[in-house]
């Protein structure tokens, strides 16, 4: 059986990145010319700036790791919109190369395996502007299960620690969802998380990563998923799902790879 390795966890803090028009004019000739196009719809600029780093990091990861040139490579997308490589062709006896990526708030992510389907969630721990906490859950509690929602509103905690359980669960539900490469069509009520106990809690120790959660799909223990939840600062909580059909193939737990322009500047060409 072929071997389930995560070959990529990378992180790209957009907050800290200021380009210049120019610049801005560069990286996006980097990529292609339909994402180009839909990049220049974004209404606000951040959205852009979030979206145009995840697709240089898409390529980033062909080129850097699996050393195909910039230029070759050809992404399409599923009919549920999950980015897939259609170009380079793979040979049968390649490994099959997955990934995926996130932005939200400061932060872009992208993950990738191989021989497993993954995906990744980041979300900036915050209450949308001019609502209470009891209104924020009161409109998002219908997509979480009851047992989910007691761990969520735990009373020994306050309300910002609630507000960081509640976007640790969400990370957790939408990175199962994008690893099968769904989207708004599922049930997330019947997709159920339980921590563990024989780790403690991101709440009270923000620092590790956990990795002993589990999945229950219809109360049913779903032993081949695996996941993997942190934090890339104080404010931002990142969640992986894969999944591994060998139990003997143990992945070891890993901080993101926290990336800058200049990783991008020296593999990236001009496309378009
Ligand atoms: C598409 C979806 C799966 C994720 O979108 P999101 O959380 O808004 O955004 P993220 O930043 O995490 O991910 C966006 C990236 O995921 C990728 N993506 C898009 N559709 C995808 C899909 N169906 N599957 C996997 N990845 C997808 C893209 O690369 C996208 O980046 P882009 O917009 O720059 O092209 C989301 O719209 C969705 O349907 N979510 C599930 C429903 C829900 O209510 N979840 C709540 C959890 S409690």
């Amino acid at each position: 059986m072929s071997s389930t390795k995560i070959t990529a966890r990378w992180a790209f803090n957009v907050s800290e990145w200021n380009p210049s028009d120019e610049q801005y004019q560069q990286i996006l000739s980097f990529i292609q010319p339909e994402e180009k196009s839909r990049i220049n719809r974004s209404y606000f600029i951040e959205d852009a700036k979030l979206s145009l780093i995840g697709r240089c990091l898409m390529r980033l990861l062909f080129c850097k790791l699996y050393k195909y040139d910039w230029n070759t490579i050809q992404f399409s997308r599923t009919e549920r919109n999950k980015p897939i490589l259609v170009t380079p062709k793979m040979k049968d006896s390649d490994p099959i190369i997955n990934f995926n990526i996130s932005h939200h708030g400061d932060w872009v992510v992208l993950v990738a395996s191989e021989n497993s389907l993954i995906g990744v969630d980041v979300m900036k721990v915050e209450l949308p502007s001019n609502q209470t906490l009891e209104y924020f859950f009161e409109t998002l509690k219908d997509r979480f299960s009851d047992y989910e929602w007691s761990t969520i509103t735990n009373q020994n905690y306050t309300e910002f620690q609630q507000l960081h359980q509640f976007y640790q669960f969400w990370c957790l539900k939408e990175s199962y969802v994008k690893a099968i490469g769904l989207g708004l069509s599922l049930d997330l009520r019947s997709i159920e998380f339980h921590l563990s106990n024989e780790e403690s809690s991101l709440i009270e120790n923000p620092q590790i990563i956990k990795s002993k959660t589990q999945l229950f799909i219809n109360n049913e223990l779903q032993p081949e998923w695996k996941f993997e939840e942190s934090y890339l600062d104080d404010l931002h909580c990142v969640g992986i799902t894969y999944n591994v059909l060998d139990h003997e193939n143990i992945i070891n737990s890993q901080n993101f790879d926290k990336f800058e322009i200049d990783e991008i500047l020296k593999y990236a060409k001009k496309l378009n």
